[in-house]
């Protein structure tokens, strides 16, 4: 009887010991991480899944209760019958992105010294030395000659008879990479006014319209709402670029946009800083004191003005506005101001990463983590929305302070990471019913550098213009905007809002998600899809990828200069060697995905797919469809470089 007792108390002893132990190992991590955290890896993992009671609770957001900042758009249009000479559009414009130029790069200068000193003795004849145009991989910034002679270039073959507009997406001074010569705010703002005065000298009559990269400010990646100097000395350097009246909110925020084509086209240049998660003062987007809050009330009246007057617009930033990047809660709201303006935005091209690639964000989930990071918040759970990290065990694209800034971490492991994310997208897409399901979708591209991370690249978009001769009709109605009157109520609007959320602060309060004018509408359902969905003027219709084969361009440098030809006109040696070359173009990215047989010559574009959402949903399944594709399709992510030969 005692050993029978004995017995079965040892053998649940046994059952029970694993839970046991589990309960015990977890209550250690929950001592040692605290709640906060453990809800946090919870929400992180999508394994937070909210209490039944509470799912009321997210149900009684109504959306419609949400309050738009400017809540009267039409008052500062108005219509006129006006005259106007139709602008000639080429449907063609230039994307350039982070060339950071370094004026201290030297050719022969060693590479661990970043390319800026040589050692003085024949000692280090071993040693990695930068060439004369820059060397794929290796870590240097860009050397000057790659920089001038690549604007050269793209004069010559590109000049503005043949583009309408320019987009300029960041870092426009070289990495902080080098002890010995630390970057200085004036050597930033230095670079930036060569470059700026550069390209106006090139293309005196088309819009440039820059953004502010990580590197374009100081110190590095370091940015609070403005007027501060920084934003000031931007200002002046791109004055030119800026519509005087948005030279206030410039300074401000960092924004703009330019109308590319009057009435019609605009360019929204979006300073993604104010989101970066990087930036030490991006805590979140959740308050109105919050830099990034403030900016998204920009965005959104911005945004819903262009709608109510009709304009299309492209967003360009210099860090992409993807996860990996920004803090989650901007991220979560500035998505969703595109998801749910869908019919004005038409893409949104980036840089920062240097990879070439893009990204299928689904815009029509976010609002509802919106919620549940209002839900976290309404816990009084301090900051769990805004630290929120993505971890994906990759540290960001440059580190802060190494010899290597411009030399690709991490990069295969990263684009192994958005290959599973491609599948797992890829499974949620109905594609016999692509013209609904593109709905959801949204696209963002990562441009590839001119520094030669891998090797320097830009690229030329066609857009649709079809319907551009009606604009020049000889009388038409116009809509005419007060952008003015506009900026002066915005203004004021944004002073009210932060001035409550001053007050409020002091009692700790954060708007209620219906009450945040940060958070956009649902779109009204009757607006028709806009071009970035259905063919239609300022749809993008294909584009061409532009490289330079670095190291083929040093070895030909070398071996013709000191021919007889040359020896005394280095000048016409680079005039006669120094060329891009494309690399490919969206018809071969068609092909590669199995968009459009491999076969066939398309030499008119009326047979290939325009690139609307859908068509990239149907590129995003081809190129994970099989590994061989998408090992083809690396290639292309690092122009060309070899640098998944290296990486397996
Ligand atoms: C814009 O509105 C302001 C204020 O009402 C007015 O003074 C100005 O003339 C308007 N500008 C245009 C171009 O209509
Ligand atoms: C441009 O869009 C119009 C519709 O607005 C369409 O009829 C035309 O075919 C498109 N052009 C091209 C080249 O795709």
């Amino acid at each position: 009887m005692h050993t029978g007792t004995y017995l079965r108390l040892w053998r649940s002893l046994l059952i029970l010991s694993p839970i046991v132990f589990l309960s015990l190992y977890l209550y250690n991590d929950y001592v040692k991480y605290d709640n906060k955290a453990i809800l946090d890896t919870l929400l992180e993992e999508n394994l937070y899944v909210l209490p039944p009671n509470n799912l009321n609770y997210l149900d009684t957001f109504d959306d419609e209760e949400i309050d738009l900042l400017i809540a009267n758009p039409e008052k500062y249009i108005t219509k006129t019958n006006k005259k106007s000479k139709g602008p000639q559009l080429k449907g063609r414009f230039l994307h350039i992105t982070d060339p950071h130029p370094d004026p201290y790069y030297i050719e022969g200068g060693l590479i661990q010294y970043a390319c800026h000193r040589d050692f003085e003795a024949d000692v280090a004849s071993d040693l990695l030395k930068g060439s004369k145009f820059g060397d794929p991989m290796l870590g240097c910034d860009s050397p000057m000659d790659l920089i001038v002679e690549t604007f050269n270039y793209m004069s010559r073959n590109f000049p503005s008879s043949e583009v309408d507009f320019i987009l300029l997406t960041g870092d426009n001074s070289r990495h902080d990479n080098d002890r010995k010569i630390p970057r200085t705010s004036f050597e930033i703002m230095g670079n930036n006014m060569d470059f700026s005065t550069r390209l106006l000298d090139l293309y005196p009559d088309i819009p440039i319209i820059p953004t502010i990269g990580n590197n374009d400010i100081y110190p590095h990646n370091l940015m609070d709402i403005g007027p501060s100097m920084i934003t000031r000395q931007l200002r002046t350097i791109y004055q030119s670029m800026i519509p005087e009246e948005q030279r206030r909110l410039y300074e401000r925020f960092g924004s703009f946009f330019k109308e590319v084509v009057p009435g019609k086209l605009v360019v929204l240049s979006l300073n993604s800083m104010l989101f970066f998660k990087k930036n030490p003062l991006v805590d979140s987007c959740m308050s109105p004191t919050d830099s990034g809050y403030q900016h998204l009330l920009w965005l959104g009246s911005v945004l819903n003005q262009f709608r109510a007057v009709g304009m299309k617009c492209w967003i360009i930033s210099h860090v992409p506005l993807i996860q990996k990047n920004l803090e989650e809660s901007c991220y979560l709201k500035v998505n969703l101001w595109i998801h749910e303006y869908r019919d004005v935005i038409i893409g949104n091209l980036m840089g920062h990463m240097n990879l070439d690639y893009f990204n299928v964000i689904k815009g029509d989930e976010l609002r509802q983590r919106l919620k549940e990071t209002y839900f976290m918040n309404s816990l009084q759970i301090e900051d769990s929305a805004g630290k929120l990290i993505y971890k994906d065990g990759l540290n960001d694209d440059e580190p802060m302070f190494s010899v290597m800034g411009a030399a690709p971490v991490n990069k295969d492991r990263y684009m192994n990471k958005v290959r599973k994310e491609f599948k797992q997208l890829n499974m949620g897409i109905d594609y016999d019913d692509l013209d609904k399901e593109q709905d959801a979708y949204h696209i963002i591209n990562v441009a590839g550098s001119i520094i030669p991370t891998f090797n320097p690249a830009f690229r030329i978009w066609e857009y649709n213009t079809t319907e551009a001769s009606t604009f020049s009709a000889e009388e038409m109605s116009v809509n005419e905007m007060n952008w003015s009157l506009f900026f002066e109520d915005l203004e004021n609007e944004i002073d009210n809002i932060a001035t409550i959320g001053i007050q409020k602060r002091k009692g700790k309060k954060r708007p209620k998600m219906n009450k945040d004018k940060s958070i956009p509408k649902p779109k009204p359902e009757n607006l028709p899809n806009g071009p970035a969905f259905e063919n239609q003027f300022g749809t993008p219709l294909s584009f061409t990828q532009y490289f330079l084969k670095l190291d083929k361009l040093n070895r030909n440098y070398y071996k013709l200069k000191d021919k007889k030809k040359y020896k005394d006109n280095i000048e016409q040696l680079i005039e006669d060697i120094f060329a891009y070359e494309v690399e490919y173009t969206s018809t071969d990215l068609l092909k590669l995905a199995g968009v459009i047989p491999d076969k066939v010559d398309y030499l008119g574009n009326e047979d290939v797919p325009d690139l609307t959402v859908k068509t990239y949903l149907q590129i995003m399944k081809g190129l994970v469809s099989r590994k061989k594709t998408w090992r083809k399709f690396l290639k292309w992510v690092y122009v060309s470089s070899g640098y998944e030969k290296n990486t397996v």
